[in-house]
């Protein structure tokens, strides 16, 4: 898995964190000895930490911004996500560090990766690239009324 121009949004700053969370998911399942799994699973936890509440809200502001009719069930999307991330936190609680957790965090990045920003996150940059051509014609036009008039 790597980035790819086909993943794009074109949203320049949700666009850089793709490429932060696909160069994490990367770097945690290409990792192979234990040792190093858990000390790139660490990094990869106060990466995830940090990284997913900003993203979300950041990604949710443009929907709101450019009225995405699936705004509520895209974000639905990134609750279940972030209470997935919670269980794991949990577990990780409850058990240690234990393959088996490194394994789950792993399947929920890649499904993240893969269902969530290859198909809604899609959806919503097909709509916003439309939205904000549509926008700019918009604009346009709003510049040539005033020259014209
Ligand atoms: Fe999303």
């Amino acid at each position: 898995m790597s980035w790819d121009s086909s993943l794009e949004i074109g949203i320049e700053v949700i666009d850089n964190q793709h490429k932060e969370l696909i160069a994490a998911v990367e770097n945690s399942i290409l990792t192979d000895s234990a040792q190093k799994g858990y000390d790139v699973f660490h990094s990869t936890m106060d990466f995830l930490e940090s990284y997913v509440l900003q993203h979300f809200s950041d990604e949710e502001s443009f929907q709101k911004y450019s009225n995405y009719p699936n705004y509520s069930v895209h974000k639905s999307l990134h609750e279940d996500l972030i209470q997935d991330l919670n269980e794991i936190k949990n577990q990780i609680d409850r058990e240690g560090l234990n393959p088996k957790i490194i394994q789950a965090v792993n399947q929920f990045l890649l499904d993240w990766v893969i269902h969530h920003v290859s198909s809604a996150d899609m959806q919503f940059g097909k709509y916003y690239r439309k939205w904000n051509s549509e926008n700019m014609n918009q604009s346009s036009n709003i510049e040539r009324e005033k020259v014209t008039t």
